[in-house]
């Protein structure tokens, strides 16, 4: 759908882009012409993805720890500043709030929040000191702002980051950063559904509970992440896009739900007065 060449020479970094939607939205960067660089803690999980693209710029970095953030981004400058950020790394689980220690709170908010904000603030920082045009997008979910039982230390750090962003959008975005958001709906990966999907027979549900009755398509986000880390989505600041299939919208409507619930004769008998 796009100019084979639409970010050819920009350098991005993608945290978290080893695995999982990081590696598919880079695939398609580099697809697209963009230099990649990815970080995650696994050092071999990196190089096989780096493997696997063709090519990419591997950092081992835990992005909890400031100062491992800061001497990644130094080396990353050595090589050449980046164009782009994508805040893709995350840590989540399902457990009831109340079970939660101090150390598994901490575990989340760690990744999503603080390691978020380093990373962001570390590349901003070096932005604006150089007058260096740049976009910035992170990966939210709709639950930053519905929330959600059983997901809350999640819940909670992503509506940061969404804060963050519209926050920076105005700070930054009269100095040529831009920064916008994604929220995904269900997109199956591996890291995401062994700890999130409690029983197998409940992928199929929350997968399916959308108007469209399916997951989402790697390739449907990684190419609205294209879009948004390209020149064309140059007056785009502040946002959060969703693609999700109307998942959180079916949720939200008082009467969304009983389009499942009737037949054509309960209908019929509602057009003539009756109960059904
Ligand atoms: C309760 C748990 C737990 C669980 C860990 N903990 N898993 N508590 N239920 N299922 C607790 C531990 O007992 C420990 O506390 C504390 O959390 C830290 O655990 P560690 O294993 O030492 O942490 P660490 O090795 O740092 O791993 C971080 C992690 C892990 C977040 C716990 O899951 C991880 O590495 N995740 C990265 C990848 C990931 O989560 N991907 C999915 C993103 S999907 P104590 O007190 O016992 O020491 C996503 C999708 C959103 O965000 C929307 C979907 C639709
Ligand atoms: P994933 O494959 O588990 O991706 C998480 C990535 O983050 C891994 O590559 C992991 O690598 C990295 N990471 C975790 N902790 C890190 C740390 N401390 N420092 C550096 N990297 C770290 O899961 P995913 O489903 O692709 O999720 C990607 C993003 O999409 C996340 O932001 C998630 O919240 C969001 N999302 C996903 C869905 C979905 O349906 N899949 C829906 C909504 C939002 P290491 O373990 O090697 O560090």
């Amino acid at each position: 759908m796009f100019q084979a060449d639409l970010l050819a020479g920009k350098r991005i970094l993608v945290t978290g882009g080893g695995t999982g939607l990081g590696l598919s939205m880079g695939r398609r960067f580099r697809e697209l012409g963009a230099e990649l660089v990815i970080c995650g803690r696994r050092t071999e999980v990196l190089e096989e993805a780096a493997r696997e693209l063709g090519g990419a710029e591997t950092h081992g970095c835990d992005i909890r720890d400031a100062g491992a953030v800061e001497a990644m981004l130094d080396a990353i400058w050595e090589g050449g500043p980046l164009d782009g950020l994508v805040n893709n790394a995350a840590g989540n689980f399902i457990a009831r709030t109340e079970t939660l220690s101090p150390r598994a709170v901490d575990a989340v908010l760690g990744i999503v929040l603080h390691g978020t904000a380093y990373v962001t603030l570390g590349c901003g920082r070096r932005w604006l000191e150089a007058g260096r045009k740049a976009t910035v997008m992170s990966i939210v979910t709709t639950y930053a702002w519905t929330g959600s039982a059983y997901v809350v230390p999640s819940a909670m750090a992503k509506a940061g980051v969404l804060a963050m962003t519209r926050s920076l959008a105005v700070e930054w975005g009269g100095r040529g950063v831009r920064l916008n958001a994604i929220a995904p709906g269900p997109f199956p990966t591996p890291g995401a559904w062994e700890r999130l999907v409690p029983k197998p027979e409940m992928a199929d549900m929350i997968e399916k509970r959308n108007p469209l009755a399916r997951a989402g398509e790697h390739i449907e986000l990684a190419n609205l992440a294209s879009y948004l880390m390209s020149d064309f989505s140059g007056y785009m600041n502040g946002e959060v896009v969703t693609i999700d299939g109307g998942e959180w919208l079916k949720g939200a409507g008082e009467f969304n739900f009983i389009g499942d619930m009737m037949s054509d004769e309960d209908w019929e008998a509602m057009r003539k007065g009756g109960k059904g």
